[in-house]
């Protein structure tokens, strides 16, 4: 078992890496988050700043939509003919490799791509509950952006401008995988990485995300009041490689309700991913060839080679 620090350690790094960014030693916090960043793609944060009663008025807001009657939740329901990812999604499939999971997916920032239409009415707190907790999950995703570019040599800016600026968006989504007691239907979601910049991810007591590393699959712990946070595409095509895409899935429980609440941040649709040009010279050629956003979302959701 590797452990990296002593007893007051902000990093246990035997499993999936915990960072406690309210270690007073700013280097320190960098570095773990850096790291985790390089090796795993996925790490927890603890004491980072996002209030006990939140979380716990978050899960509330969304467990009791889950619980609403079919017919209610489908007043928000995500319209057949959509192009676009919004709105409430029913998806429970046995099929082996399909999703086991209701979701719901709306934008929470910038305030002109809010469609308050896909966000739940009932509970009546829903709203009140989310925007607060959009408030701070983008202060704390900005602030592990600007650690992030500072870990490539950047300006601390870098990476937030090369996804949008403010016109990053932020998009919540929140997973409800019923228990499923089929043999052979243990999957939630099947193995993918995120097309997104990185999610912040909150879930009920109930584990069941899995991370691939090194050949092995890895069950992530869960940790009251930690957030877990992983990378995604737009971070290792920005990073040319530098910062890892997690491969995940979800396994569902053959007796509980599992339930997770990942915060996306999501590039700006038109925004060109590609290698952030200060990072590319002779010795490090580009990895990624540049593409607009929304292409290179399309391509990926259709399996289109892109590279
Ligand atoms: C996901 O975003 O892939 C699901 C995360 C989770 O349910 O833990
Ligand atoms: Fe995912």
């Amino acid at each position: 078992m590797e452990v990296e620090r002593d007893q007051n350690s902000s990093l246990r790094s035997e499993t999936i890496p915990i960072v406690d960014l309210s270690d007073l030693d700013e280097g320190f916090v960098s570095r773990a988050v850096v790291k985790a960043s390089q090796e795993w793609g996925i790490f927890h944060v603890v004491n980072h700043g996002i209030s006990t009663d939140l979380i716990r008025r978050l899960k509330e807001v969304g467990t009791q939509f889950f619980d609403l009657p079919e017919t209610e939740k489908k007043a928000v329901a995500k319209p057949d003919n959509s192009e676009d990812y919004e709105g409430y999604t029913r998806n429970l499939q046995h099929t082996e490799g399909r999703v086991w999971a209701d979701n719901i997916f709306h934008r929470i920032w910038p305030p002109s791509c809010i469609n308050f239409n896909y966000w739940p009415k009932n509970p009546p707190q829903f709203r009140e509950v989310t925007e607060e907790y959009t408030k701070e999950t983008k202060e704390l995703s900005e602030r592990l952006l600007r650690v992030l570019s500072e870990g490539l040599g950047l300006p601390y800016d870098a990476l937030k401008e090369g996804l949008g600026g403010e016109k990053t968006e932020y998009v919540m989504r929140i997973n409800n995988f019923p228990p499923n007691a089929q043999p052979d239907a243990n999957l939630g979601l099947p193995e993918h990485t995120d097309v997104i910049t990185m999610a912040l991810i909150v879930t009920n007591e109930v584990p069941g995300l899995q991370i691939f590393k090194d050949d092995h699959w890895f069950d992530v712990q869960y940790i009251p009041n930690a957030i877990t946070v992983t990378i995604g595409d737009q971070i290792l095509r920005l990073s040319n490689g530098k910062y890892k895409n997690v491969m995940h899935r979800v396994t569902v429980d053959k007796k509980k309700q599992r339930m997770s609440w990942p915060i996306f941040v999501d590039a700006n649709p038109d925004v060109v991913l590609g290698p952030l040009p200060e990072l590319i010279s002779g010795d490090n050629p580009s990895m990624f060839k540049p593409i607009i956003c929304k292409d290179f979302k399309y391509r990926r959701l259709l399996r289109l080679p892109l590279d």
